[in-house]
């Protein structure tokens, strides 16, 4: 056993797979944290993770602690195993919730009482509310929360904030952003949780572009309409699998946000995303343009691979995940998807070395001072500095649950949301 922090993974799908597990066993890699253990609903996605021949190749002799083990019958569910691992953990180590966004909440609450560090996938949760309550709850106790938005860890993001912040783009006013997922999407686990009633592809998707607007330029959302279209996913569950999203800005800006889980299979990237915003200065017009699917590479394979979404031709980008090798044995995952993991693991090592041989309360006094450091640096998206993204949440659900009737965010006090009235 490692004197590292501990990683406990809750949620073993393919956010996991894809960006989660590499990254963390890179991080793991370079010392930086110890032991991992993933607990997935019943055994066969760990199975997956377990047999996954890139994870192997990259990372060779490093592995988790699956929960529930690799034989259990795969038919056999566990839904409050994570409870009994997150309990029976040393106080303030790490829990990466990554389960679907519904039950975010509820590992959240148990990694809270059980006081350890979290690191969430977005949304952090679906109610504003419930964000208020984690935020306090966790700051009492001296605990990092880092949402991982992870596209704030794109470099062109980044540079467009620092630039915005200097002034060099003036003022808001119109933004397109869209970022569609490819049509296989819907034969995946999707179809079991992002129905109707518990989320949406605005829901799931859009928020990375509604924090990217706040994130480069300040301006909190203030009005949400959401449109959506229903469909059925081959198990006959019913999504809202194509959505047009309108968020008006305090400032009068809008941002249209269009997503679907219907970007073709056969197209020669994993996505179709991207981003540009208006602006105007004093008597001229500004813009950002991010292609963020990144269409810059061409590849011509000889033959497709065997995953879906698998192309002879393809357009891979590099900007979210790649595995290169530069050496070392195995192979380095590379990208913002990585970036931002590192970010924000190291962020809760901080704060656990801040502590380290003070005396309880200097302790609480040290962390809790890094913990409000994160919040108004604001690059990593916590609780308290991100917040506006659950108020938008529940405003696209209720809107699109009504038809995409326009609603209302308030700040301060009373904050939340209702239908707009004129
Ligand atoms: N771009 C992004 O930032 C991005 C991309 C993909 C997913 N996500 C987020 O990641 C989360 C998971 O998405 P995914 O695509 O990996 O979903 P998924 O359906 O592939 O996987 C969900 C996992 O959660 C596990 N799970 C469900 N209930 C559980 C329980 N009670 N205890 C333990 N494990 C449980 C399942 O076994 C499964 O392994 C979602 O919140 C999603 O919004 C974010």
């Amino acid at each position: 056993m490692s004197d590292k922090p501990q990683v406990c993974i809750v949620g073993g799908g393919m956010i996991t797979q894809v960006q989660i597990l590499p990254a963390i066993y890179h991080i793991q890699r370079m010392g930086i944290v110890g032991d991992i253990s993933i607990c997935a609903l019943n055994s066969p996605p760990l199975k997956t993770l377990a047999d996954d021949a890139t994870l192997k190749k990259a990372f060779p002799g490093q592995n988790f602690t699956p929960y529930p083990s690799l034989d259990t019958d795969p038919e056999k569910r566990f839904p409050d195993l994570f409870k009994e691992l997150i309990a029976k953990m040393p106080k303030r180590n790490i829990v990466v919730v990554a389960v679907p966004d519904h039950l975010h909440n509820t590992v959240i609450e148990a990694a809270l009482e059980n006081d350890q560090h979290i690191c969430c996938v977005k949304p952090l949760v679906l109610k504003y509310s419930q964000a208020v309550k984690i935020e306090k709850q966790a700051y009492e106790k001296g605990l990092v929360i880092g949402v991982e938005y992870h596209k704030r860890f794109d470099d062109r993001v980044l540079m467009a904030r620092r630039l915005y912040k200097q002034g060099r783009f003036g003022e808001f006013r119109l933004g397109q952003a869209a970022l569609h997922e490819c049509w296989y999407y819907r034969h995946s686990n999707f179809q079991n949780w992002c129905t109707c009633e518990n989320s949406d592809v605005f829901a799931y998707i859009a928020c990375h572009y509604t924090d990217q607007l706040t994130f480069i330029t300040g301006l909190l959302p203030k009005y949400v309409s959401v449109y959506g279209i229903i469909e059925e996913y081959p198990n006959g569950n019913k999504g809202y699998l194509w959505t047009d999203g309108r968020v008006i800005f305090e400032n009068g800006g809008v941002l249209n946000v269009q997503n679907a889980l219907g970007y073709p299979d056969e197209g020669p990237g994993g996505n179709w995303q991207g981003i540009r915003m208006h602006f105007r200065g004093d008597d001229c017009g500004t813009m950002i343009v991010h292609n963020d699917q990144y269409r810059g590479v061409e590849h011509a394979y000889l033959k497709k691979g065997s995953d879906p979404g698998d192309t002879c031709y393809a357009e891979p980008s590099p900007d979210y995940l790649k595995y290169v090798n530069i050496g070392g044995g195995g192979l380095t995952p590379v990208g913002y998807g990585y970036r931002s993991i590192e970010y924000i693991m190291k962020s809760i090592c901080k704060c656990i070395d801040a502590a380290e041989g003070l005396d309880e309360k200097k302790a609480l006094a040290a962390r809790q001072k890094l913990i409000r450091q994160f919040d108004d640096e604001a690059v990593m998206a916590t609780p308290k500095n991100s917040s506006y993204n659950e108020l938008v949440m529940e405003a696209g659900r209720l809107s699109i649950l009504n038809d995409a009737r326009e609603v209302e965010i308030t700040y301060g006090e009373n904050a939340g949301v209702d239908f707009r009235k004129y």
